[in-house]
C-alpha cells in the first residue's frame, strides 16, 4: 500500500474490486518435433494452453473452472502461480500485476495465492512427518524458529483440517495415512500462512468417493473461516455445482461462458456447455466425463481450430464460425471410416487422392486433382456428398465451390472468433447470441 494511502479511509470500489484480475492471459508452450528436428534446434510449434483469457475472481467467491481434460485449467492454474511462465496478458493480484515479477519477488505473492492439487500422495515428502510438511512453509519462510511454537501451531491447523487428536498424526508418515487423510494434511499446509486465497486443482478427483464430500464440506468450511477465495479447477460439473459461486467453462485454452453457477445450469448457453451438463451421469454424479460430446475428440491444442475452437464438433455451428481446410478432410475421412467396403467409397478416396495439402489451415481451399482426373470430377462428388447429407454444419460453412484453373476452389465463410459477450446473466463466446455476425 502507498504510504499516503494508509491514512485515507478505504474507497468503496477497492472493497468491491476482483481479488484477481486475468486480462488477455496466453500461455504457450513451446513443443519440439522429431529427434531430426531436436537435432537441428527447430522447434515444431506451440501448444496454446491458455489462449486469450480474460477474468475476474472475486474476493470471497469459489470460481469453479471446468472443462475436458487438455482444455488448459491447470495451466491457468499454474500461470496464476508464477508456476508456469505466462507468454503475454496480465494478471493482478491483490492490485499487484505479477505476471512477469522475478522469482524472489514472486514468494511473497505465493504466501497469499496456495494451491491444492490432485495428488495427496506426490504433494507430501515421504521422508517428512505430517508434522513437518504441514510446518515447512514457515522454515521456507523464515517466519518461525520457535519450535515449540511451531508445533502448536502445526498441531491446531492440523485439528482444524480434522486431524485431530493432532498428536496422534504429527510424528505420522504420509504413507500411515489415507488418501482423504493425506489431502487433510496437504490443506493444513496450504492454509498455515493464512493465505487470502486457495488454487484447488481437482483436489478429490484421486479420492475414494467416500471421502469425496467430506473433503470438499471441509474446504467450504475453512473458506468462511479464513475469509477465503477460491479457483476450484474440476471437470466435474456435478460437483461444481453445489460448490461454486460461479462457474468458468474452458474449452481449447478459451473462457467459453462464465456467469452465477445457478445461471449456468437452469440456462447453459453456449453449445460447448450444454454438451457438458448433459454429459452428467446420472443418477450417479461421481465424475462427469463427458461420454455424450458430439462430434470427436477435442483438437489438438498445438493446432487450434480456426474461429471457434468448437466449431469442428459444434452441432450448431453455422457460416461465421471458423470453417477451414482441415474441417474438409475431417469430413471425407470420417465419411470414409463410417462407410468402409462400401461399393464406391475406395474409388471415392481414390478421386480426391493425397489430402494432406488440406493440413495446412485455410479458409481458402485451392488442390489439384490427383493425376488423369479433372476438377470437375470432385467438384461433382463434393455436391453429391452435400445431398446425401445436406444438414450437415460443414455445408453451411461452404461459401463457394467450383472448378477453377484446372484446380478445385473451395471458400469458406471467413472465419470470426467469437468474444465473451454479455446474455441475459452470464457472458458467452459463441456467434449464436449478442451482436457478433450471426
Ligand atoms: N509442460 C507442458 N509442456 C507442453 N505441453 C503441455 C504442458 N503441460 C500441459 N501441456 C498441454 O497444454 C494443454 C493444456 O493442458 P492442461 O494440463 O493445462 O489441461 P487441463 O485442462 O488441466 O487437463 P486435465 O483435465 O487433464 O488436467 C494440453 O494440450 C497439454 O497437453
Ligand atoms: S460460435 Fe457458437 S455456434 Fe459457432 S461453432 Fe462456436 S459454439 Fe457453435
Ligand atoms: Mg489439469
Amino acid at each position: 500500500m502507498r504510504p499516503e494511502a494508509a491514512e485515507l479511509p478505504p474507497e468503496p470500489e477497492a472493497a468491491a474490486s476482483p481479488l484477481v484480475s486475468i486480462r488477455d492471459l496466453r500461455t504457450y508452450y513451446s513443443i519440439r518435433g522429431s529427434f531430426a528436428d531436436r537435432l537441428v534446434g527447430r522447434e515444431a510449434g506451440v501448444v496454446r494452453a491458455v489462449d486469450g483469457v480474460s477474468l475476474d475472481i472475486r474476493r470471497g467467491e469459489v470460481l469453479g473452472l471446468v472443462g475436458e481434460s487438455g482444455s488448459g485449467k491447470t495451466t491457468l492454474g499454474r500461470t496464476l502461480l508464477g508456476l508456469a511462465r505466462a507468454t503475454s496478458g496480465n494478471v493482478d493480484f491483490e492490485g499487484q500485476e505479477i505476471t512477469r515479477l522475478p522469482e524472489r519477488e514472486f514468494r511473497a505473492v505465493r504466501r497469499r495465492m496456495q494451491v491444492v492439487f490432485q495428488d495427496p500422495h506426490a504433494s507430501l515428502n515421504p521422508a517428512m512427518t505430517i508434522g513437518q510438511s504441514v510446518g515447512h512453509p514457515f522454515q521456507i519462510h523464515g517466519l518461525e524458529r520457535n519450535r515449540d511454537r511451531l508445533r502448536l501451531r502445526v498441531s491446531e491447523m492440523l485439528e482444524r483440517v480434522g486431524l485431530a487428536p493432532a498428536e496422534a498424526y504429527l510424528d505420522k508418515y504420509p504413507s500411515d495415512l489415507s488418501g482423504g487423510q493425506k489431502q487433510r494434511a496437504v490443506i493444513a499446509r496450504a492454509l498455515i500462512l493464512n493465505p487470502v486465497m486457495l488454487v484447488a486443482d481437482e483436489p478429490v478427483s484421486m479420492l475414494d468417493m467416500s471421502v469425496r464430500a467430506k473433503i470438499l464440506e471441509l474446504l467450504l468450511a475453512l473458506k468462511h473461516d479464513f475469509d477465503l477465495t477460491y479457483l476450484y479447477i474440476t471437470h466435474d460439473l456435478a460437483t461444481a455445482r453445489f460448490f461454486c459461486d460461479r462457474i468458468a467453462i474452458m474449452y481449447l485454452g478459451r473462457i467459453v461462458e462464465i456467469g452465477p453457477a445457478a445461471a449456468i445450469y437452469a440456462d447453459p448457453k453456449h453449445p460447448y456447455t450444454r454438451a457438458l451438463l448433459r454429459a452428467i451421469p446420472e443418477p450417479d454424479p461421481e465424475r462427469a466425463v463427458p461420454r455424450d460430446l458430439p462430434r470427436g475428440e477435442v483438437p489438438d491444442a498445438a493446432r487450434p481450430p480456426l474461429g471457434c475452437h468448437f466449431h469442428p464438433r459444434c452441432p450448431n455451428a453455422f457460416e461465421p464460425c471458423g470453417w477451414e481446410s482441415r474441417d474438409l478432410r475431417e469430413l471425407l475421412e470420417a465419411r470414409w471410416a463410417r462407410d468402409a467396403g462400401r461399393e464406391g467409397v475406395e474409388e471415392e478416396e481414390a478421386l480426391f487422392g493425397d489430402l494432406s495439402a488440406l493440413d495446412v489451415p485455410s479458409p481458402e481451399v485451392r488442390f489439384p486433382p490427383p493425376r488423369g482426373r479433372r476438377p470437375e470430377e470432385i467438384v461433382a462428388a463434393l455436391e453429391r456428398i452435400r445431398s446425401q447429407d445436406p444438414g450437415e454444419p460443414f455445408w453451411k460453412g461452404v461459401e463457394r465451390l467450383e472448378a477453377q484453373d484446372a484446380h478445385v476452389r473451395l471458400d469458406f465463410h471467413p472465419p470470426n472468433d467469437p468474444r465473451l459477450e454479455r446474455t441475459g446473466e452470464v457472458d458467452v463466446a459463441c456467434h449464436l447470441y449478442g451482436s457478433a455476425p450471426r
